[in-house]
């Protein structure tokens, strides 16, 4: 009974955090599950789409045989992964909280720790994923950004669509319990380029990643 509506397309996902290194046993991370991007790489394989998940550091499996799933660590792996893929892609789907800084230096032995003195560390910016995808975007690809706002949420999303050169953006709302980071519910908001938006009660993931996908390319 399941169509197969998404049968000719390639779909990009990135999902999950970074890991940015500081020393062989220690990183800057966050507390992103890759759990969204996990549930929509299966939604779009189940309508028969052919998805590359490239995927942070996280501990989920994939089951559907037409993903093909890359396994990265830092933002610039990240970045290396989809800007080779991008190209041969239909759609890019950006689930990934990528780290927004990188330790300037990565030690090549464990940092030591002195008694007496703080650390500082130097941080030096990663580059945006989806700026880099939108710049080379081609009038049939559609790029799909994620939103995490804790204040004038609707503004900083609109203001996310123009920079990146997104088609859509998904509003996760950080104000409602058991949506976000970690959970195995979301609750979104999916707003397109003229600024249209739509809301969407709080659902398990897999039921959000079936609205995004009836929402932007259903
Ligand atoms: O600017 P901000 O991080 O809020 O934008 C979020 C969106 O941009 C998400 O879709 C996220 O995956 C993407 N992003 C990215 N590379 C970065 C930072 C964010 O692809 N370095």
């Amino acid at each position: 009974e399941k169509q197969e509506s998404l049968s000719k397309k390639k779909i990009l996902i990135t999902a999950g955090p970074t890991y940015e290194k500081l020393d062989p046993v220690r990183f800057i991370g966050n507390y992103s599950s890759g759990k969204m991007g996990f549930a929509l790489a299966e939604e779009c394989a189940q309508r028969g789409a052919e998805v590359i998940l490239i995927s942070g550091p996280v501990s989920l499996k994939v089951s559907h045989p037409n993903i093909r799933r890359i396994d990265v660590e830092s933002a610039e792996e990240m970045y290396q992964a989809a800007i080779t893929e991008f190209p041969q892609s239909d759609v890019a789907i950006l689930c990934a909280a990528v780290a927004d800084y990188r330790p300037k230096e990565q030690a090549d032995t464990k940092l030591k720790r002195t008694d007496d003195t703080g650390l500082t560390l130097e941080l030096v910016p990663n580059k945006d994923i989806a700026a880099a995808l939108g710049k080379v975007k081609q009038p049939e690809q559609l790029l799909i950004g994620f939103a995490l706002e804790t204040n004038n949420e609707e503004q900083n999303a609109l203001k996310k669509i123009e920079k990146k050169n997104l088609d859509y953006i998904v509003l996760n709302s950080l104000q409602d319990k058991g949506a976000g980071f970690q959970h195995d519910t979301n609750k979104i908001a999916v707003i397109d380029k003229q600024g249209n938006r739509r809301n969407f009660p709080l659902k398990d993931k897999k039921a959000v990643a079936k609205d995004i996908i009836d929402q932007t390319l259903g």
